[in-house]
């Protein structure tokens, strides 16, 4: 091999240098911040007009006072990968919402493969082994809640298809909407027992319809976190209990409530 002379290669070093080291660095486009709100949202509203649609149209607009910097905080630099973690709304929604995701089996996976998640990654099928919130209630980056019932059925089936297959989700959402249904059936029947006791509510009976809310609301974060806890322990036979509590309260108890007629054989138990 014949020896290239030094000036030569000098000269081949610095054009190599210049190709992969352009003189204006490619990210001069993505200011670094840190910006005000105010400022996220009037540049991209240039930028993304129907991004910014869909988050005042959603649940996280200016109203609730849940800003851009809420999930991004307030500079481009890990941005999106700060908003894609569950972390970035379990701070918020500490309740029943992050309760019922983290005993279901999408939220055990995770918690198993926390530290482990490239969270660079858009959150699109492939990317991700099981979703967290931001996999299915911004999906795609829909800042409307991709899960809201006002998109159809069809939005979160094709979502939960991504990994699942098509008849495998139509049953658990068919599943789902059945469970809903009955749990609405008990909650009219509580608000009607209710009613019967007209102008003598008291304050018992009051907390008996505020905790029928409560169950069915569970029953919703049960159904649409697929957490069994949450169907059943926290959803059904709670709201069976409010109905049996309601009946006492009024006098009307059920002619099978538990509360009423012993079990065959119970005197034998050993409480
Ligand atoms: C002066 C304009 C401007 C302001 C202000 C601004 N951005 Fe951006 N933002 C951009 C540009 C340019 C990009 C590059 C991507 C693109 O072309 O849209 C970007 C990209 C992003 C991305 C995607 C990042 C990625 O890695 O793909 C997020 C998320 C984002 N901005 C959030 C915010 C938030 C939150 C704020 C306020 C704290 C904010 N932006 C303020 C112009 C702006
Ligand atoms: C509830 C949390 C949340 C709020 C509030 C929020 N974002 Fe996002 N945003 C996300 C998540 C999560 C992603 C990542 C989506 C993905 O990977 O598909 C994202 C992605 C983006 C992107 C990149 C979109 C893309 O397709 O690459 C931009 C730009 C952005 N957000 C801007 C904003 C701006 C501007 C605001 C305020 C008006 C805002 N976001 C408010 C959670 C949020
Ligand atoms: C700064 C606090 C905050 C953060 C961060 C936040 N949220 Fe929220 N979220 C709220 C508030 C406030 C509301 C509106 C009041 C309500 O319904 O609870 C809301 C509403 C919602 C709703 C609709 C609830 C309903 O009853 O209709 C969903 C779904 C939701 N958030 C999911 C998320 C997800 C997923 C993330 C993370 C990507 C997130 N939130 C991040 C505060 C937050
Ligand atoms: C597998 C997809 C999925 C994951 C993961 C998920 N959610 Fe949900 N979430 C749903 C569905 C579906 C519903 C029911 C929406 C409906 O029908 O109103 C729901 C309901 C909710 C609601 C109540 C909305 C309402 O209308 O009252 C909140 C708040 C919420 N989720 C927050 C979260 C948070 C926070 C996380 C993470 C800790 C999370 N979700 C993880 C799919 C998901
Ligand atoms: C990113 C991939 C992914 C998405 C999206 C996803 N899942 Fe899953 N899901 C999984 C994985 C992985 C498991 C664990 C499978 C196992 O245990 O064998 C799982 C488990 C489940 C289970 C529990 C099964 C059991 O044996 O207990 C149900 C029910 C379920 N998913 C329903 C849904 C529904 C409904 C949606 C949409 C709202 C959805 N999934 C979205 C990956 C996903």
């Amino acid at each position: 091999m014949r020896a290239i002379p030094q000036q030569r290669l000098t000269g081949i070093l610095l054009a190599l240098l210049c190709m992969t080291t352009p003189l204006v660095p490619a990210d001069t486009s993505t200011p670094p911040g840190p910006f005000t709100d105010t400022e996220c949202i009037s540049c991209h509203t240039e930028r993304d007009p129907d991004l910014i649609k869909q988050w005042r149209r959603g649940p996280h607009a200016a109203a609730s006072k849940v800003v851009c910097s809420s999930c991004h905080g307030v500079q481009h630099a890990g941005a999106n990968q700060k908003a894609r973690q569950d972390q970035g709304c379990t701070g918020c929604h500490a309740g029943p919402a992050s309760h019922s995701y983290s005993t279901s089996k999408h939220g055990v996976i995770n918690r198993i493969a926390e530290g482990r998640q490239d969270w660079n990654q858009p959150l699109q099928r492939g990317n991700y082994r099981a979703p967290g919130c931001s996999y299915c209630h911004l999906h795609n980056g829909n800042h409307g809640d991709s899960m809201a019932p006002n998109h159809g059925p069809e939005l979160r089936q094709w979502i939960c298809s991504g990994c699942h297959s098509p008849r495998y989700v139509q049953a658990q959402l068919g599943n789902g909407k059945r469970q809903l249904e009955i749990a609405d059936l008990k909650l009219t029947e509580g608000k009607k027992l209710i009613a019967t006791a007209g102008a003598s509510k008291d304050n018992a009976l009051l907390k008996l319809q505020q905790s029928l809310a409560h169950h069915r609301k569970n029953i919703l974060y049960g159904v649409g976190h697929q957490s069994p806890d949450y169907q059943w322990w926290h959803g059904q036979p709670a709201l069976d209990g409010d109905l049996i509590r309601i009946r006492e309260a009024i006098g009307k108890p059920h002619p099978e409530s538990p509360l009423h007629t012993s079990p065959p054989g119970d005197s034998k138990l050993n409480r």
